[in-house]
């Protein structure tokens, strides 16, 4: 904690809800039961052999999936301090809400914060000086920074991926301004592994979370978004978070630098 600050109770952190289910029982025991051609009774055995095809690629394609940790909400709580807690130099945090992670940055971080929110960044405002920080919040969206090129040394960014316009134009606009080896830490709910109960409905849930929950997406590949983006992941953990009423939320803790 750093002297002189304000200690600061974590806020309870945003729902992440969306029923996990044993992703094998949803697979139709291999092979039973007559396929559509049999039934038919045409080019039965070609199409059964394609059919088998696709089934062992989904459950390959499971198989390999990464395979993710089960937490509670205060063992998350202890690894988004620890993430958040490596950032170092100047730090530009997008999407810095009410300051929910002021007291997990390090005392020698040079605080800028983007938030376009008018009544979070007043909020933001009033505790970023409480916190002894000097820069007014600004008020932008991680898509059109108003920063120069390699200007920070660091970029973090928790629970915004889900919720911003456009992911690959935001991730860009973080390289553009972030210096050539610099650090950034990203943590968010996200996508289940393909061919998921969960997945299946974290897909149909999202048009109304995007309505109804400031744009909040619950079927974001934030991890394919970095990689596609440029970024190299350094500590890359894929966790499952215990979650009340609708079972675990696949969460990312990316901690990573552009090359
Ligand atoms: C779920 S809140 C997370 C707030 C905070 N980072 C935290 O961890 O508690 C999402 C935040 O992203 C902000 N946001 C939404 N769209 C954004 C965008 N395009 N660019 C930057 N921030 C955005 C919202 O205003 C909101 O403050």
């Amino acid at each position: 904690m750093t002297p002189g600050r304000r200690p600061q109770k974590p806020k309870p952190r945003r729902s992440r809800a969306a029923p996990e289910r044993n992703r094998l029982s949803i697979a139709p025991a291999y092979g039973a039961g007559p396929g559509p051609a049999r039934v038919a009774g045409i080019s039965g055995p070609r199409l059964t052999r394609a059919r088998r095809r696709a089934r062992m690629g989904r459950m390959e394609e499971r198989r390999q999936a990464p395979a993710s940790r089960l937490i509670d909400d205060d063992e998350l709580d202890d690894l988004e301090r620890e993430f958040v807690g490596r950032l170092r130099g100047r730090v530009l945090e997008i999407g810095a809400g009410e300051g929910e992670n002021f007291g997990a940055l390090h005392s020698d971080v040079e605080w800028v914060g983007l938030e376009p929110d008018a009544a979070r960044r007043a909020e933001l405002a009033t505790r970023a000086r409480e916190w002894g920080h000097r820069a007014e919040p600004l008020d932008a969206r991680a898509e059109a920074i108003p920063l120069p090129d390699h200007s920070v040394d660091g970029v973090v960014a928790t629970y915004v991926l889900c919720s911003v316009d456009d992911p690959a134009i935001a991730l860009a606009e973080v390289r553009r301004v972030l210096a050539p080896g610099g650090r950034v830490v990203f943590i968010d709910h996200v996508v289940a592994p393909p061919h998921t109960a969960k997945r299946a409905v974290q897909r149909a849930a999202t048009p109304f979370t995007a309505k109804f929950c400031h744009g909040c997406h619950w079927d974001r590949d934030s991890a394919r978004a970095l990689a596609e983006a440029g970024f190299l992941g350094d500590d890359v953990r894929p966790l499952r978070v215990r979650s009340m009423p609708f079972g675990p939320v696949p969460t990312l803790l990316f901690d990573g630098h552009a090359p």
